[in-house]
């Protein structure tokens, strides 16, 4: 298929950015072997444009970096909750989750493969889905086993409900994903900051009155907002008033 110039030259230019970097050959092969290989799922046989519609410079475009955290939101705004922290996407968790994705391993990585420099000692969680037809359709999936739970309780009946309690954590400050296609099937993950204990699986959030427990630092949609940072310590969290507390005390 025959690419312009001018085309081929916003193409590199953008691959370039996504990198930061100056582009290399081996680069420019790795992208289009994702590219190809994004494109085949999709193609309609004998469509020639179908290569330049499939063209995916991110594996997770910034409008779907958006809907992620959107849509977390809106699960996490459906609460009444004291707590419940705003959300910022975090370009650091993404790439690991980027890495298990291009991995094409359907299970999760351990906490230190999720680890990042930039937020010493926090731990980080993750959910996976695999086989959904698009972002919005995998993260339904998860927030689904909301009937499976009650605060307080846990799993009412059984049923799953991790992937549940990871998204409606009150302390998640931050979100990253990654997406890739193996085998033809959609893998997508992503990690969190911070990433739930057994010990917050019954009472992801506290129950009662929006920004109860920042009244200083409230959204106008209601989430406390500390600005993204994260305790510089394993044994400390961010309370919703911006203060580092001992996580069991909080
Ligand atoms: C996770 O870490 C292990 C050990 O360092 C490494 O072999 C593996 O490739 C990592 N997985 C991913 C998805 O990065």
């Amino acid at each position: 298929m025959k690419i312009s110039g001018y085309f081929q030259a916003i193409l590199l230019a953008s691959i370039s950015m996504a990198y930061g970097a100056i582009l290399t050959s081996s680069e420019d092969i790795y992208f289009c072997n994702r590219q190809i290989e994004t494109g085949v799922d999709d193609a309609v046989v004998g469509d020639p444009h179908y290569e330049m519609k499939e063209i995916q410079l991110d594996p997770v475009s910034v409008e779907e970096e958006n809907l992620i955290v959107l849509m977390h939101e809106s699960y996490r705004a459906q609460v009444q909750s004291t707590n419940m922290m705003k959300l910022r996407y975090h370009a650091g968790i993404a790439e690991k989750a980027q890495a298990l994705a291009d991995s094409c391993v359907f299970s999760h990585d351990t906490a230190q493969n999720r680890s990042v420099a930039e937020l010493p000692g926090v731990y980080v969680g993750q959910n996976i889905c695999k086989g959904h037809s698009s972002w919005a359709a995998c993260i339904d999936n998860w927030a689904i086993e909301k009937n499976n739970f009650a605060l307080g309780i846990g799993s009412t009946n059984g049923g799953v409900i991790g992937h549940y309690t990871q998204m409606m954590l009150w302390k998640v400050m931050a979100i990253g994903c990654g997406f890739n296609t193996c085998g033809g099937s959609r893998l997508y993950v992503c990690n969190y900051a911070y990433g739930q204990f057994s010990s917050d699986v019954k009472i992801p959030w506290r129950n009662g009155n929006q920004c109860a427990d920042c009244p200083n630092t409230c959204t106008v949609d209601g989430f406390c907002d500390c600005g993204g940072i994260f305790c510089d310590s394993e044994y400390k969290v961010m309370a919703p008033t911006c203060e580092c507390k001992m996580w069991w005390i909080i």
